[in-house]
């Protein structure tokens, strides 16, 4: 009997061995899969609130932080454009219908609408204020609405964190256009601000108020002084992107010539998809803080034109000055670029370039485009 009962143990000791690993295994992978679960949970329960969510930096940072697994509310001032086009940058990015991205109506120059929307997600972790009217020229033309939306605007979103969840911590754009005639070379977060247009005017005061709510109430308030970022979702209307299409419709035959205003401005120009990365990572830190984001080289409008024009395998001579100046196509000798007065602005910023030591630093962050990179970018996005 003893006998027959060891041989029926030892004879299924491979079946029971086999029996105790299995247990084993499955064991450990129900631990780990508790544990990963924690760990995507502490990630995917962060949710942000990005306004002007139908802008370039808005497109990409919604694509960066639903990629980082949070949940995103975007949103826009109230449009009677067909949102199919409207929302075209988050569609090329693959984001518009993203489960964990819900679009909602908010004009950020209406203090109500802004307390209504941030009081209904008031669980919120982090809010991105994008939203702006961006571009410098426009602002000569109307400097009220643009110190309505650029600077009150900013003020309304931090009056609603104050009114409703003061936890919720606040990302605010500002821009390499605070130091206008710069002070010095190159700009850091000590060199001091000298606004040459109603947009950097607007954007100061958005900044000092950033800075005194979180001194005042101990917001969570950081300001982001960006350098110029483009990419090819860049409005039209800019001078990378406005010659990055010319060039190739030039080359196509469907455009003569590209018409530029004030072609020996200086600009820091990165990479949008690079700077949104040091958005996110600001609101990340113990300390709310300002850093400026920058390539920490600087090019002239001209050196844009030319690398852009080799991009499509055109070569151009400059010829003349000031207004007259002009550039020819090397080999054709068709006139390919001419200077218009009207692209001039009242004001020019004539030299930015950025150190980003302290984001290096603190943040980690580094871009990883350089301009000939980008500028190889657009060019390549505009080719059909
Ligand atoms: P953008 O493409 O022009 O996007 C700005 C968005 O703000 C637009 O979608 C616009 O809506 C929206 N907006 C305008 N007025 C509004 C209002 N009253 N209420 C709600 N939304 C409104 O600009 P961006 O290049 O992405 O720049 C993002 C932010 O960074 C801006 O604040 C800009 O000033 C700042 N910044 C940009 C740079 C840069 O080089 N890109 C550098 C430094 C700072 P519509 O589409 O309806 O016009
Ligand atoms: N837009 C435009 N169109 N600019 C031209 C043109 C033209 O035909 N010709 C020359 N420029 C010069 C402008 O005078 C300016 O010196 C430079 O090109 C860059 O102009 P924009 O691309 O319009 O950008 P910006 O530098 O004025 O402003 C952008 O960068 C800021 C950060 O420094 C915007 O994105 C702002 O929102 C942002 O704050």
């Amino acid at each position: 009997m003893i006998i027959k009962f060891f041989s029926f143990f030892f004879g299924r000791i491979n079946l029971i061995v086999r029996f105790i690993c299995f247990v084993c295994v499955m064991a450990n992978m129900l631990v780990f899969s508790v544990i990963e679960d924690d760990e995507s949970q502490s990630v995917t329960s962060k949710k942000a609130l990005i306004t002007g969510i139908a802008g370039q930096d808005a497109a990409y940072l919604a694509k960066h932080l639903l990629d980082l697994g949070y949940t995103v509310i975007g949103t826009h001032r109230r449009t009677s454009t067909d949102a199919s086009y409207y929302f075209w940058r988050l569609k090329e990015l693959g984001c518009y219908e993203h489960p964990r991205l819900s679009i909602e109506v908010m004009d950020i120059t209406d203090s109500i609408s802004c307390l209504n929307v941030i009081r209904k997600h008031s669980n919120l972790n982090e809010i991105y204020n994008l939203a702006a009217q961006s571009f410098v020229k426009e602002s000569f033309n109307s400097p009220t609405a643009t110190l309505d939306v650029d600077g009150a605007g900013p003020c309304n979103l931090l009056n609603a964190i104050f009114q409703t969840n003061k936890a919720i911590r606040f990302y605010q754009a500002s821009t390499s256009e605070l130091f206008g005639a710069v002070k010095a070379i190159p700009q850091t977060e000590l060199t001091p601000f000298n606004p040459r247009s109603p947009y950097s005017a607007a954007k100061q005061y958005a900044h000092s108020m950033t800075v005194n709510y979180r001194e005042s109430y101990g917001l969570f308030a950081c300001c982001g002084i960006l350098f110029n970022h483009e990419s090819p979702l860049r409005g039209e209307e800019f001078v990378s992107r406005k010659i990055a299409q010319a060039v190739v419709k030039i080359k196509e035959g469907t455009q003569e010539c590209l018409e530029l205003g004030n072609i020996d401005a200086k600009r820091d120009w990165g990479f949008a998809g690079d700077y949104v990365k040091a958005m996110h990572l600001m609101l990340q830190q113990d300390v709310a803080d300002e850093y400026v984001i920058a390539t920490g080289t600087t090019n002239t409008v001209r050196y844009f034109v030319e690398k852009a024009f080799e991009r499509v395998g055109i070569f151009i001579d400059w010829e003349g000055s000031a207004e007259n100046e002009r550039a020819l196509n090397r080999d054709t000798r068709a006139v390919v670029v001419k200077i218009n007065p009207k692209f001039y602005r009242p004001a020019e910023v004539d030299l930015l370039i950025g150190d980003s030591t302290k984001a290096k630093n603190a943040l980690g962050w580094e871009p990883e485009v350089s301009v000939e990179q980008l500028i190889n970018m657009m060019v390549d996005a505009e080719i059909s």
